[in-house]
This record gives C-alpha cells, sequence and structure tokens, in this order.
C-alpha cells in the first residue's frame, strides 16, 4: 500500500498545539495515518481519535499506530458521526481537531479505486463501501443534475456539451478509461488535461458528497471543541476552502471561535516539488473561545 509525505505536516503540530497533559484529539480523516502518527510521536500522554470512512486506510493506520494502540483508537467511519462516536465513548469535549480534506494517495493511485483518469479501473470513484459509485451514480442522474455538477465542483467551461456527452453515453462508461476517451473525442486537445482533471474531480467530489460532508463535520467538531482547543483544516479546492473560511468567519463574528492565521498558510516551493500533490492545499486554523 502507498502513502505519500502528509501535507504541511510541520504548520499542522504547530497549529494543533498538543499539549504534554491529558488532552483528547480527532484526527478526522486519518488517510495513511502521516498526521496522525507524527501527532502522536510529539506528544506522551495525549488520546488520540482516527476516523476514516475508508477501510483500507483504517487497517493501513491500524498496522502504523500499533506502537501507540493504548492511546490511539480508530473508527471506520465518516467524519459527520464525530458527534455519536463521541458520544458512544462518553467525551463531551476535545482538545483538538484536525481535517485533511479530499482523497489520499493511496486512492488516486489505485487503479482499481477508479479515481484515475491516467489509470485503467471500474468507474468507482467511491471513497466508503457504504457510498454509490459512480458509474451507479451517473446511471440514476438526469442530464441537468450532471451539467451542474461539472459547473459547481469542477467549474468546467464547456459543462453543458460534456455534461451532455456523459448523459447520453453514461450506460457505456463502466471505467475511467471509457471516460477518458469519451472526453477525448469531444474536448479540443489543448485543454484536455485540464478539463480531465477538473471533471474527474467534479465527479469524485458528487460521488462523495464532499462539500455536504464537511459542512456538517466542520459544524460537529467546533460544537465539540473545549475552550482553547483547536481545529486546523487542509483544503485542496476551491469550494471546500470558501466552506470553511466562511464557517470560521460566522463563527468568529459570534465570538465563538478566533481564526489563528488571517493569510491561508500554503505548502512552500520545496515541499511542492517533492510532493506536487500539495500544491493546491490550504491551511486554515481556528481557536474555540466561549464553549456554548
Ligand atoms: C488527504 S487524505 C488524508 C491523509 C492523512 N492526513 C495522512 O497523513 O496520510 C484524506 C482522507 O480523508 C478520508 N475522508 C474523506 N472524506 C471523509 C469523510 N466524510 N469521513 C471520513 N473520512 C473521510 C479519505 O478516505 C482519505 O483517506
Amino acid at each position: 500500500m502507498t502513502f505519500h509525505q502528509p501535507v504541511l505536516l510541520d504548520a499542522v503540530v504547530q497549529w494543533i498545539n498538543v499539549q504534554t497533559s491529558r488532552g483528547i484529539y480527532c484526527d478526522c480523516t486519518v488517510g495513511g495515518a502521516g498526521h496522525l502518527l507524527a501527532l502522536l510521536n510529539n506528544s506522551v500522554d495525549a488520546t488520540f481519535i482516527g476516523i476514516d470512512w475508508d477501510p483500507e486506510a483504517i487497517a493501513y493506520a491500524r498496522a502504523m499506530i500499533m506502537p501507540h494502540k493504548e492511546r490511539c483508537f480508530l473508527f471506520e467511519d465518516s467524519f459527520v458521526n464525530l458527534g455519536l462516536i463521541l458520544d458512544r465513548l462518553k467525551i463531551t469535549y476535545v482538545d483538538g481537531v484536525l481535517f485533511d480534506l479530499g482523497v489520499s494517495y493511496h486512492q488516486v493511485t489505485t487503479p482499481e479505486r477508479g479515481f484515475s483518469f491516467d489509470r485503467s479501473g471500474k468507474l468507482l470513484m467511491h471513497m466508503s463501501p457504504h457510498t454509490l459509485p459512480l458509474a451507479e451514480k451517473l446511471n440514476q442522474a438526469q442530464r441537468e443534475e450532471i451539467i451542474q455538477v461539472l459547473k459547481k465542483y469542477g467549474d468546467v467551461r464547456s459543462a453543458r456539451k460534456i455534461g451532455t456527452a456523459i448523459f447520453e453515453n453514461k450506460r457505456s462508461l463502466v471505467t475511467t478509461l471509457d471516460l477518458r476517451n469519451l472526453l477525448e473525442k469531444i474536448i479540443p486537445r489543448r485543454y484536455l488535461k485540464k478539463n480531465l482533471h477538473k471533471v474527474f474531480q467534479a465527479l469524485r467530489i458528487w460521488t462523495n458528497n464532499e462539500l455536504k460532508n464537511l459542512e456538517t463535520g466542520l459544524t460537529v467538531a467546533l460544537a465539540r471543541l473545549k475552550q482553547h482547543g483547536r481545529i486546523i483544516v487542509i483544503s485542496y479546492h476551491s469550494g471546500e476552502d470558501r466552506i470553511v473560511k466562511n464557517l470560521f468567519r460566522e463563527a468568529q463574528k459570534r465570538g465563538e471561535v478566533l481564526i489563528l492565521n488571517k493569510k491561508v498558510i500554503r505548502p512552500s516551493k520545496d515541499e511542492v516539488e517533492k510532493n506536487p500533490r500539495a500544491r493546491s492545499a490550504k491551511l486554515r486554523a481556528g481557536e474555540k473561545c466561549v464553549v456554548s
């Protein structure tokens, strides 16, 4: 299994500010456990709750955190259920929460998961086995819905033309390469690469209901933070970042959160060179002021 160097690792460790005391921290997107493991290694007594809805991520992370298994508890679930998970553990408030959004390196580079236009695999793109795969979702979708998905989540210029072609050919779109071949027929060559990326990303966000989940997950996380507890969010897409920015701003206006970084934190040139996936990363951090 392949997982990549965690994005903005130093900033995450710095901003979440794990205390040596017995704090409780949640990594809501465990993935390859890169951030989680660094946070565990940087603390002695703190307890960690790790969540990921991808069973492959949880299985991998379980092996990685083995030396810390007494103070790290993993859950295969969606972070929208963070509140239920905490209730089950009889935990009311936590000291820090991390969201590192989007897909993991393992998910995009495993052809059978169907995320990538460069790798042949069934058109799945679902991160959780409880979510409908893309090919099935397309089969149930109306033309207008597909067009709106391309517009809203991918900012695709010819959304109507591409969405209509996808709709009309949806029954024959079984693999990632079927979709790529269709797009190659209708998108001019010089715009192809950029549009392949945009269309695949938009369909992935739709398949996994990523923006709605983020809104719910963040709202629950903010409600369950202790006074002075920290929330760190790394996003990779303008739609995600907008949600984080607006939710933080609204919470700050209500006096519930203090935004810690006025400007988003971006990875260094050096980090992007080593890990091109980090190039679109934006980190925002907040601190809870009042516990309602
Ligand atoms: C960018 S990766 C996280 C990488 C991780 N921070 C690391 O250091 O390896 C994002 C992870 O979030 C998970 N994820 C995305 N949406 C989720 C959701 N609603 N609930 C739980 N996990 C989710 C994905 O399955 C993926 O494994």
